[in-house]
C-alpha cells in the first residue's frame, strides 16, 4: 500500500488571488486590474513540485480556453454556461467523505486534502467523448495517496465517486439525474496517473472546472473525470455512473479512449484540439497505453467500452 509523503505545502504559503489583485488594483488604480479581481474571486496560487508523470512536448491550451468551454451539467448543458452559472458556487467550507470497505473511513476537509501530499503540476492530454481535446497543466497528486489513508479492505474492488448537489446553488442543472456519479475499478483508481486534482495553471480550480477537488483520468473520456467531489466510496460491486444510467448503449463503464470503437453516433478516430483548425488522430488510451494498457490485458475492449 502506498503511504503519503509528509506534506511540504502549507495553506499559509498561498496568497488569495483576490488579495493580490486587489492590492495591485489599489496601488495602480487600474480599472483593468479591478475587472480581473472581480472575475477571479476564488482562485489562489498553489505551491507545486515538478512531476515525473507529465506529458511533454505539446502546446498547452490557455486558461481562457479551458475555463470557458466546459461540460458541467449542474451549471447548464451548454459549454459556455458553467463559466457564468458557477461564478458564485460556494466551495468553502468543503468536506470529502472517504468511506465504505476500508479500515479507517473518515472525512477530509479541503485543507487536509491540500496538505496531504506534495502538489504536483502534471501536464495531461484530456480527450472528451465529443471529440475535442485539451492539454492542461493540472495540479494535484495521485488518488492512491488519499485512498491509502483509509486503508481499503480486501472487499473493495471498485471506487464510487459523487459530486456535490444543491438545487439552490445549481438552479440550471439539467440533462442528467443528479448528483453526478462516477466509478472506477480499484486498480484503475490506484494507478499513479489517476490524478486527484485541486488546481490548474498554478492556481486552485475555477468553479466551472470542478472546484475545489475533481478527478483527471487522462486515458479515459472526459466524463469519467468527475468534478466537485464530496464522496468517495470503496465497494465490492461496480458503481452506477451518470452517463451509463442516462444512455447505456452509448456510454460504458470503462470509457477508455479508443479510436477503434466508434460512438454509436460519431467516429472516435479523430479529435479537434481546442483552438486548432485541423483535426488530429486520436491515440489508443489517449497516448497513455504504455502506462495503462496492462490494466485491461485479456479484456475485449469492444464489449467493455
Ligand atoms: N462532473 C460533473 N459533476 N458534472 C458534469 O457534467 N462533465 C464531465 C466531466 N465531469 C461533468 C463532470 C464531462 S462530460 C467532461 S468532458 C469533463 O468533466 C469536462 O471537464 P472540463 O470542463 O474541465 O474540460
Amino acid at each position: 500500500m502506498l503511504i503519503g509523503k509528509a506534506p511540504d505545502f502549507r495553506c499559509s504559503e498561498i496568497t488569495p488571488k483576490r488579495l493580490y489583485l486587489n492590492r495591485r488594483a489599489f496601488l495602480g488604480g487600474l480599472p483593468l486590474a479591478l475587472a480581473g479581481a472581480r472575475r477571479a474571486l476564488a482562485e489562489t496560487r498553489l505551491t507545486t513540485v515538478k512531476s515525473g508523470l507529465t506529458t511533454t512536448g505539446e502546446k498547452l491550451n490557455t486558461l481562457q480556453q479551458v475555463s470557458t468551454y466546459n461540460n458541467f451539467y449542474e451549471f447548464g448543458i451548454d459549454k459556455d454556461m458553467p463559466a457564468v452559472n458557477a461564478r458564485n458556487f460556494r466551495t468553502s467550507p468543503w468536506v470529502v467523505s472517504v468511506e465504505g470497505d476500508c479500515a479507517r473511513p473518515r472525512k477530509f476537509s479541503i485543507e487536509e486534502i491540500l496538505a496531504l501530499a506534495p502538489l504536483e503540476e502534471r501536464v495531461y492530454r484530456h480527450r472528451c467523448v465529443e471529440a475535442w481535446s485539451i492539454v492542461v497543466p493540472w495540479i494535484g497528486y495521485s488518488l492512491s495517496k488519499l485512498l491509502a489513508q483509509v486503508q481499503p479492505t480486501s472487499k473493495a474492488r471498485y471506487v464510487a465517486f459523487e459530486t456535490y448537489f444543491d438545487r439552490r446553488q445549481m438552479p440550471h442543472a439539467e440533462g442528467l439525474d443528479f448528483p453526478y456519479v462516477e466509478g472506477l475499478r480499484l486498480d484503475e483508481a490506484m494507478h499513479p496517473l489517476a490524478l486527484l486534482c485541486v488546481g490548474m495553471f498554478g492556481e486552485t480550480l475555477p468553479p466551472q472546472d470542478g472546484a475545489p477537488v475533481r478527478m483527471v483520468l487522462p486515458w479515459k473520456y472526459g466524463f469519467k473525470s468527475i468534478k466537485s467531489i464530496v464522496k468517495i466510496k470503496l465497494q465490492g460491486g461496480m458503481p452506477r455512473t451518470s452517463w451509463n444510467s442516462q444512455n447505456a448503449h452509448e456510454y460504458g463503464f470503462y470509457s477508455n479512449v479508443n479510436p477503434n470503437v466508434d460512438h454509436p453516433r460519431w467516429s472516435q478516430k479523430t479529435e479537434r484540439r481546442l483552438g486548432e483548425f485541423f483535426k488530429r488522430q486520436t491515440l489508443m488510451f489517449n497516448g497513455y497505453g504504455d502506462q495503462v494498457a496492462g490494466l485491461y490485458s485479456g479484456m475485449d475492449l469492444r464489449a467493455n467500452f
